[in-house]
């Protein structure tokens, strides 16, 4: 694999080229690394970067002087892949950097200042590699990291082909925890079943436990690891286990609004019990309350309670059934919130769902992060009609982003947005 790169400063790429992974590499000729200098570029007297176009502060890598450079190194590399170095690009990961060492001839292209000018982008990259979600000051650094991540795939690079299989985020998992000698440090020893010589249970322990911390550390990549159903069970229950068991969910039926902004009471669906209550039972949710302020809606509720859990239709007895036993009844959702308060000594915070964007709202991520963090139960507020009032908004502690696609149309039934909602906040991504 040739690489070549275009650098400000190439004295800060040649260090690492002397010693470790890469220096190795070269030199056992599986890479060759050509350092090209912008400098090396400029007529007399010219500069490399020049101010921006629109007043922004910062200057920018003039077009002339890189798309000279750029063309020198195609003449002497016609068939290299042009990999731009930017914030912008596409994350680079293990899986990328597999996919890029099948090629034979790479040119890394070095930013600085404010970066390129963006035609300079347009005329010779082939792709556009960002490091990750930071900024550092110029592209030498993210070049080595790229170069060392794609010289590790190639094959003969690494000594020992298992320390690269065996490595973090292959197959989308995280490695193992790992141990040297002393077998204990200050009565900490090394899990007993490394030392046992057994080297089928070894095996077995390994994959269990980079499983574990990955579930842990980075739930994220198990979207797309490979793992059978016994493993995803162990994590599915090593997860619930740290879920939170005190959210709760409410379907309000007043104060709602109607389409003119009147207040209103709406009536109760009957779809809107057994649907909701499975969905709540399916994501952990503790209870799931039914507010309705009139007693003959109240009672119809029970009415159709009682039909699925009395008589004859108590045939259909299931688990799908033990959802409706977490309904509550109440008349409003001061009582729902007194109810939470009874059980667990504070009023738990609220958070209201919307169909329309407002200036508040909160996004999915920021919600699953203070379940987690503080110990505060949660009570999840739905919606009937035109949807929750301003006053009931006002009056929560968080209004979620709505669900809803890239369309206008947005008309999510009361029981497909618990759903979506409850399943960005609980649901199992793997
Ligand atoms: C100070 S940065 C310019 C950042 C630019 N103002 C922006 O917001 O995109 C200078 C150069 O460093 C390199 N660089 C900085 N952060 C990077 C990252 N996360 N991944 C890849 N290259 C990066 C790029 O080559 C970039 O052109």
């Amino acid at each position: 694999m040739i690489f070549n790169v275009l650098t400000v400063f190439r004295e800060l790429i040649k260090p690492s080229t002397k010693y470790g992974i890469l220096s190795k590499a070269i030199k056992n000729k599986k890479i060759k690394i050509n350092i090209f200098s912008y400098s090396d570029y400029l007529n007399d007297n010219e500069r490399i970067d020049d101010k921006q176009f629109g007043g922004d502060p910062g200057m920018i890598i003039k077009d002339e002087v890189a798309s000279k450079a750029l063309r020198s190194i195609k003449k002497l590399n016609p068939e290299t892949k042009t990999i731009f170095l930017t914030p912008k690009g596409r994350r680079l990961n293990n899986n990328l950097a597999k996919e890029l060492s099948r090629y034979k001839n790479i040119s890394i292209i070095c930013g600085r200042y404010e970066g390129f000018d963006e035609r300079t982008i347009d005329k010779h990259a082939d792709m556009e590699i960002s490091i990750g979600d930071f900024i550092v000051s110029g592209g030498e650094t993210p070049a080595v990291i790229l170069m060392d991540s794609i010289s590790r795939m190639i094959n003969g690079v690494v000594g020992n082909e298992e320390s690269v299989t065996n490595d973090s985020l292959n197959n989308s998992l995280l490695k193992h925890p790992v141990y040297t000698r002393p077998a204990s440090v200050k009565g900490k020893k090394v899990p007993k079943l490394l030392v046992s010589g057994n080297h089928k249970k070894i095996r077995e322990f390994k994959r269990k436990k980079s499983l574990i911390e990955t579930v842990k550390k980075r739930e994220d990549l198990l979207e797309y690891a490979n793992i059978n159903s016994q493993e995803r069970e162990m994590l599915m229950k090593i997860k619930a286990k740290t879920i939170k068991s005190s959210c709760y969910v409410a379907l309000v039926h007043y104060p709602i609004e109607n389409i003119k902004g009147e207040i209103i009471k709406t009536s109760l669906t009957n779809l809107d019990i057994q649907d909701i209550a499975r969905t709540c039972q399916t994501y952990g949710i503790k209870k799931y309350f039914i507010t309705h302020p009139v007693k003959e809606q109240r009672e119809l509720a029970k009415n159709v309670l009682d039909y699925w859990e009395k008589g004859t239709n108590i045939r259909n007895h299931s688990t799908k059934h033990a959802a409706l036993e977490n309904i509550e009844i109440k008349n409003s959702i001061q009582t729902a919130i007194k109810s939470i308060k009874d059980i667990h000594g504070k009023k738990p915070k609220i958070v209201a769902t919307d169909a329309r964007i407002m200036h508040n709202m909160v996004n999915y991520s920021d919600i699953k992060r203070k379940l987690d963090t503080d110990d505060n139960p949660y009570l999840f507020l739905f919606g009937t009609g035109w949807g929750l009032t301003n006053e009931v908004l006002d009056n929560s502690d968080y209004i979620l982003k709505p669900v809803g696609s890239y369309y206008e149309y947005n008309h999510l039934s009361v029981r497909s947005a618990v759903a979506i909602i409850l399943d960005r906040i609980f649901g199992c991504k793997f």
